[in-house]
């Protein structure tokens, strides 16, 4: 059977809209499933009136037909995750049946969130800008090979309790000399316990799901988290997060092999946005400012004011090449309704040359400058198309040139957070 595998994931870093990408694609899937990353990323999906954010739970949820799994390659903090199992319970959202945590995937435990605390409040003006949700400390222990495992969460209370009781001393012993808080190995077993029985009906081989999803032929989409440049082998390193945000990321993930993928979607923002510490060529204070005036660009998990940019090709480009995109999803076009002139970076100058390609180190890319071209703006609204054809003739010679300038074709347009505010190209 050929099997009908999609990644879906961000160009830039992070937020470019993958949750409403998703939710809309999802409405032609049996099953999405989740990479990577934590409760560090927040993918938000508008239906109607209804608002939901999402942390951990693969966007497909919000479709009652579509089966979810958050694979091995993320990262769960088990309080966090149920907290967001119970309020789409609210909601009235089912997830018992439909969605599967990967006894593979790393355990997030409170002391790795006094580190990420801890280790940015020390590293003071370099600081990364981390969520604070643990992630690094996590997927370090992963790579130490001295983490906990989701179906670590099965075995006996007392094994459980053992295994976290070391893990807390071990973190306790080295607190003090690294400036990280200590932490309440009983208070810790509670809270894993308390959560434990929540999610062990939830627990699955994720590797065995997806492998079964493939052979018989379902419409899986991968969701990726976090974006391209957050990547920790492609990112804007040490600006970025700690796993593999990229087409690869996908598939060790999953478990789902690069031979069964068909496409690649890659989501970006018709500008560009970064939450947090690291370089950023094409930066400007005045689009943020009339970005935020309307009310746009505040993180989804953590509230804070993204930094706002032009978009920049030399950056998406990059990212075309390193996940092999074979199609883009471009959102928020509708930002750039009010404004007379667009510019949009196609070089980087840095020591009176110019380059195509960025630099590899992130102090080498703070100090490039941008080179623009400039696009004249269409002045009118955008959020009222449904075709193509709809859109303004300046609006689609903007798109049509991005996509001409980092080489991959236009797939979807956004123009909206709504469901219905998206469009195929053509
Ligand atoms: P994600 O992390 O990639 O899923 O993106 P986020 O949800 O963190 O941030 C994207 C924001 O843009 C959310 O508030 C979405 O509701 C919103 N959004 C997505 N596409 C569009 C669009 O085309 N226009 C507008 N106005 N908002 C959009
Ligand atoms: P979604 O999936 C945007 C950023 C943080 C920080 C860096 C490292 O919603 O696109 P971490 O807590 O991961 O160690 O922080 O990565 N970051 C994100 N930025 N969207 C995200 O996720 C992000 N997840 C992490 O702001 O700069
Ligand atoms: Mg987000």
């Amino acid at each position: 059977m050929k099997p009908r595998v999609t990644i879906v994931l961000g160009l830039q870093w992070g937020d470019e809209g993958k949750g409403k990408i998703l939710d809309v694609m999802a409405a032609e899937a049996d099953w999405v499933l989740r990479a990577q990353g934590g409760n560090n990323a927040g993918h938000t999906v508008e239906i109607g009136k209804e608002k939901y954010v999402l942390h951990l739970v693969p966007s497909g949820i919000l479709r009652s037909d579509v089966s979810c799994l958050i694979a091995g390659g993320a990262v769960v903090d088990p309080a966090g995750l149920v907290k967001e199992i119970e309020g789409l319970t609210k909601r009235k959202i089912r997830t018992r049946g439909r969605l599967h945590l990967a006894a593979q995937a790393h355990l997030v435990l409170p002391h790795h969130r006094a580190v990420d605390q801890g280790s940015e409040k020390r590293r003071g003006h370099g600081k990364i800008g981390t969520t604070g949700r643990g992630i690094g400390p996590a997927y370090s222990d992963k790579a130490a090979r001295v983490g906990l495992r989701a179906g670590e969460l099965a075995l006996p209370t007392k094994e459980l309790g053992r295994r976290i009781r070391e893990r807390v001393a071990a973190h306790n012993h080295a607190a003090s000399a690294q400036g990280w808080d200590k932490i309440s190995a009983t208070r810790t077993i509670r809270e894993i316990e308390r959560a434990a029985r929540v999610l062990r009906p939830y627990l699955a081989d994720g590797v065995m799901l997806a492998h079964q999803a493939v052979a018989s032929g379902k419409r899986i989409l991968i969701e990726g988290a976090q974006g391209t440049f957050l990547d920790v082998d492609h990112g804007t390193y040490p600006f970025v997060t700690s796993s593999h945000c990229t087409a690869g990321g996908a598939c060790t993930g999953t478990g789902v092999p690069p031979t069964a993928i068909h496409r690649v979607v890659g989501v970006l923002k018709a500008y560009t946005t970064r939450v947090g510490g690291g370089p950023f060529v094409t930066e400007d204070g005045t689009l943020g400012h009339l970005l935020h005036g309307m009310g746009r660009e505040f993180g989804s998990t953590t509230g804070r004011a993204r930094r706002c940019g032009w978009f920049d090709a030399v950056l998406v480009r990059r990212a075309v090449q390193l996940n092999g995109v074979t199609e883009m999803a471009i959102t928020n076009l509708d930002g750039l309704d009010g404004l007379e002139k667009i510019p949009v970076c196609v070089g980087y100058r840095l020591n009176g040359k110019i380059f195509r390609e960025p630099p590899v180190e992130a102090s080498a890319w703070a100090k490039c400058r941008p080179v623009y071209r400039v696009f004249e703006g269409w002045c009118e609204p955008t959020t009222e198309a449904r075709h193509w054809k709809q859109l303004p003739r300046k609006a689609r010679t903007y798109l049509s040139a991005i996509a001409e300038m980092v080489g991959a074709p236009l797939g979807i347009i956004s123009v909206g957070a709504g469901r219905d505010q998206t469009f195929r190209h053509g």
